[in-house]
């Protein structure tokens, strides 16, 4: 059974993993809008896996004797300035969620929840991996330079590691 403490941070986790998704679409739809099918189909993927995230957290809390809520979502912004700009507020947000789910297992910790804190470690690697991978996305876009965005565009499914 969970303590309505953990019950309430992973809800909140519930909530962020939303919004990531939700965010995701959204620059999947801009970069589609601008031309660049390879970026919006690295996005619509990423929307995806939010998803997945966000359904992993809701199922755990039923699992565990909670009520998943069902919450309420912000409007991500509509459009980016360019596709600098959109993997760096991308990053940022990777980093944000990142902060959270250590939130979570330091609370998992200070509540003694070893299952939740057990649990969650799955979503510590994962954020390892997501923050790597859009990292090497930065770095890829600097070496190519604004010039080359159609290369890029061409290769970023391959970045994947699918
Ligand atoms: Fe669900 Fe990208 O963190």
């Amino acid at each position: 059974m969970l303590k309505k403490k953990i019950e309430t941070i992973l809800n909140e986790q519930v909530a962020k993993e939303a919004y990531a998704s939700q965010l995701y679409l959204a620059m999947a739809s801009w970069a589609e809008t601008q031309g660049y099918e390879g970026i919006s189909n690295w996005f619509y993927a990423q929307a995806e896996e939010e998803r997945m995230h966000m359904m992993k957290f809701f199922r755990f809390i039923n699992e565990r004797g909670g009520h998943a809520i069902v919450p309420k979502i912000d409007m991500p912004p509509k459009t980016y300035k360019g596709v600098n700009e959109i993997f760096k507020a991308a990053l940022e947000h990777e980093q944000m969620v990142t902060a959270s789910i250590d939130k979570i297992v330091d609370l998992a910790v200070a509540e003694k929840d070893h299952a939740t804190n057990n649990w969650v470690q799955w979503f510590v690697t994962e954020q390892v991996e997501e923050e790597t991978s859009v990292q090497n996305i930065l770095d890829k876009l600097r070496l190519l330079g604004d010039k080359n965005i159609y290369l890029f565009d061409r290769d970023i499914m391959n970045m994947r590691g699918e």
